[in-house]
Parts: C-alpha cells; structure tokens; sequence
C-alpha cells in the first residue's frame, strides 16, 4: 500500500496511492493530483486494509454451510446493513439492494417500477445519462427545464408535477456532476410527495459530500466515487416495491424454489440480487462509509466548501476562463467545477495538465449531454452538425468543457496547482512540445518524438471522454 496514511480525523485524508509521482513532459517527476474524484476516487487507507484483512476469508455467500461461507456472508449482511443505516433507513422497512453502481441500481429501479408507455416521469434536464437513459427507455419523460446557470427552482419542478398526465415518478439528482450545483432536494421532495408522487434520487454525486436524504422513497449510489474502488454500489428503496413481479435479474440466489414451469421468487433484498454477489466489493463500501462515519459530516461538509471556494474563486479570476453553472462563488456547491478556456480546446486542456503538470481531470460533456448543450448555449443546429461529424466517426470538434473535483484528500495547494496550471495555459503560454489531436476520440496527444512522452503512453488507449 503506497501514499501517506493518516489517521481518520478531519480531511484531508490521503488515499491509498496518493502522490504517485508522474514523469512529466520536461523530464520531471511531479505527484500525480487527481482532480477527478466525481468520476472515481482511489480508496481509503482503511477500505484497503479491510479488504486486505477480509480477503483470507473470502467464500461464496448465502452458498454454503462452511465456516468462510459463514464469514463471508455475515460481513455481507453487516455491509448491506450499514447501506442502510448511512442512507438513514435502519428501522424502517427498506432493503438495500448491492448491485454494481449507480447505473445498475437506476436501470434496475426502472424495470422493476414496472413503467409503461402511458406513465409519465418527471426528470430534469440536468441529469447524468444514468438518471435520463433508463427512464426514457420505459416510459414518457418529461423534463425539468434549466436557466443559463444550470439550476431550476422547486416552482419549475411543481409545474411539472402538475401538468397532465399524473406524473408516476420523480426523478431527481442530488448533486450535479457537471456544476457542482445541490438542489433543493428535500423541497422538491416534499412538493412531490404532497401530490402523491414518489421519488427517487440519484445520489452518486452527493452520497461522498453531504447527508442522504431520508425522504425519497429510493436512492441510488456508487462506491468507487466515495473511496471504495471495489465495484459496489446500492440501490436502497421500500422493500414493498420489490416483492411483486419479476426481479431485474432472474438467475440462482433469487429464488425459493424452480420447477421447469414455475418459479417462486424468494424475498428482497435476495430477489433482487440473482447471481453470485460482490462481497468483496461490498466490505470495502462497508469500511467507506464506516469512515465517512468516523470522520463525520460536519468536517467534511466544511473541507467541501473551503475547496469549493477557492476552486470556483480561482478559476473566474484567470482571464480567459469561463466557470459554468452557478456563478455567484459563495453558492454552496460541491467542490467541483466545469469550465472552458478561451480558444483551447477541452481535449487540450485536459491534455496539457496532464502531461506537463501531472493533473488529472475529465473533459468532454461528463455524460450528460443535454445538461452540457444548456450550460455551453449550443443551438439545435450545432448540435445536429456534431450528431452528423460523430456518425463519421469524427470525433474531433466534439463540444465540451473541463471539470476540476476534488474528494476527502484534496487540499487547498492541489486546487493552486491546478490555478496557477490553467492560468498558464489560458494566458497562451505555448505547449513545450506539438500536441496532435486524434480524430476518432478527440483526444490529444504530445508529439510521441517528444522526450519523455512514449509514444506506448500516447496511443492505444480508449477516449478520455464518451458520453
Ligand atoms: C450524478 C451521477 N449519476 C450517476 C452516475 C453514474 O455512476 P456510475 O458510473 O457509478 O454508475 C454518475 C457518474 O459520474 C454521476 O455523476
């Protein structure tokens, strides 16, 4: 296990891999910095050393009577329970379901709601391609509207709700990925739930940063974005809603019993988890959240800020930068923000941080391309000539922005490093090296003939940046 281990107390806390060091294009070394904690996040110290401890008991689970079966599927339950108990649901009569992530947990919700054409759900334009895609595919949506800065407020929501037909579900995410921007989620919840509308949220963005709320019917989330890398994820909801019908997935483990003609369903949360579960996966999203627990809220919350801050302060000072999504920089936010730099792509961008300084970012549209085509002002028609240039395969002019995140272990130097990164690259100062753009993932690359740049490291890996 590599990086500085602290002791759990208030962020930042390094994570397993931290300060890794990068050889960058000038032949230095720098401490690889992540800034990319909203897409993934490396794993804490104490996830590491549970899964580390775990794994010489590792069996199957609910699978067999012997002694690391038992062991195994005890620290499954204990985790499926602590699901709930950070989700705030101990007592009630919720299942936490572990699937892989959010995606699974939100397409498992949309086939098991049992939607149809004539059901309505009401999402926003906002949303991750996970709380759009799986909607749209079995129901009729009807979208939330955004203004320039990428909020709506709880009347937008309720006009929705009210027009006609009957709203079946409310769709909501608790934290935007793209700005950072936290809805008014427990407002819009109580709207919805006054006209008798059901909720759920995508927590993937807001389950690391801030308290789940207790009142959405259902929530969904990922490990590998709260420090457990492990490929767990849960969707939590009332078990009521899964005891009728079909499981998402039909396969061993979700049944009673199996006649070739007949199948009895056994009972949620098993119903719904066909297959041989992920307890290694669900240990170490146990021992996240257990130190999400320990470390608490309030510091975390306030970490959040101060990063969110000087992040979104720093960046509308360097000339020639644009910060998307809410402007006024005393917004509570979560730490994060996207943004454009003046005549330099977002592929470059991202390019240049990366091999001359060591940073990690993700660029492109963050999978969530309406929300994207908002916030970048981008008319019917560009959007139409993009569609056009991608059927060709061209990847190239593909329109997007940058975003910086940070997690439990990002410190206010790191968001400097990136400042002073940006503003270099933003006043126009030129790259060391060429840079050539790969027309078939838009990324960029430095001149393979550069120095320290291999050209093994500069080709063949997949783009940095589909939807
Ligand atoms: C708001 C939001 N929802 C859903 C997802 C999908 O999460 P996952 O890739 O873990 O399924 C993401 C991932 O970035 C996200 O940011």
């Amino acid at each position: 296990m590599s990086g500085t281990v602290r002791a759990v107390g208030g962020p930042p806390i390094a994570l397993v891999g931290d300060g890794t060091p990068v050889r960058c294009l000038d032949g230095t070394d720098r401490p690889y910095l992540s800034l990319d904690a909203a897409a993934s996040t490396a794993a804490l110290p104490a996830v590491w050393a549970r899964v580390e401890a775990f794994i010489p008991s590792y069996s199957s689970v609910h699978r067999g009577a012997g002694y690391k079966s038992r062991l195994s599927t005890d620290a499954y339950e204990d985790a499926r329970a602590a699901v709930l108990d950070f989700a705030g649901r101990s007592g009630r009569d919720d299942v936490a379901i572990i699937c892989r992530n959010t995606t699974e947990a939100l397409n498992h919700l949309a086939y098991r709601l049992n939607l149809g054409r004539d059901d309505v759900v009401v999402t926003t334009v906002v949303e991750h391609h996970a709380n759009l895609l799986p909607w749209a595919r079995v129901a009729s949506c009807r979208y939330v509207e955004c203004g320039p800065e990428g909020t709506f407020e709880v009347a937008d929501v309720d006009a929705a709700l009210d027009a006609q037909p009957r709203p079946a579900l409310l769709a909501l995410t608790g934290a935007s990925n793209v700005t950072g921007w936290l809805p008014p989620v427990d407002a819009i919840v109580e709207s919805a739930h006054r006209r008798g509308v059901p909720v759920v949220v995508d927590a993937a963005q807001l389950a690391p940063h801030r308290p789940l709320p207790r009142a959405p019917e259902f929530l969904a989330f990922s490990g590998h974005k709260l420090y457990a890398p492990f490929g767990a994820g849960a969707l939590v909801g009332p078990s009521h809603a899964f005891t009728e019908g079909d499981p998402f997935l039909a396969g061993g483990g979700a049944v009673d019993l199996v006649d070739l003609g007949e199948v009895l369903w056994t009972e949620p949360p098993e119903r719904e988890e066909a297959g041989s579960p992920n307890v290694v996966g669900a240990v170490a999203l146990h021992a996240a959240l257990r130190s999400m627990c320990e470390v608490g809220w309030g510091p975390i919350i306030e970490h959040d800020r101060r990063l969110a801050r000087r992040l979104r302060e720093g960046l509308r000072a360097i000339p020639g930068v644009h910060l998307l999504g809410p402007q006024d920089p005393g917004h509570d936010t979560l730490p994060l923000a996207a943004f454009t730099v003046e005549g330099v792509p977002h592929a470059l961008v991202a390019a240049r941080l990366a091999a001359e300084e060591g940073i990690g970012v993700r660029h492109g549209c963050f999978c969530a391309h309406p929300y994207l085509a908002r916030l970048l002002g981008l008319t019917g028609a560009q959007m139409a000539a993009y569609r056009d240039e991608l059927r060709r395969g061209d990847r190239r002019r593909v329109p997007g922005a940058v975003r910086a995140s940070c997690g439990i272990n990002t410190t206010e130097a790191d968001v400097d490093r990136l400042l002073a990164a940006l503003a270099r690259i933003a006043t126009g100062a030129p790259p060391p090296v060429a840079y050539h753009q790969d027309p078939r993932t838009g990324d960029f690359f430095p001149d393979p003939e550069a120095g320290h740049w291999s050209t093994q490291r500069a080709t063949g890996a997949g783009a940095c940046s589909p939807g």
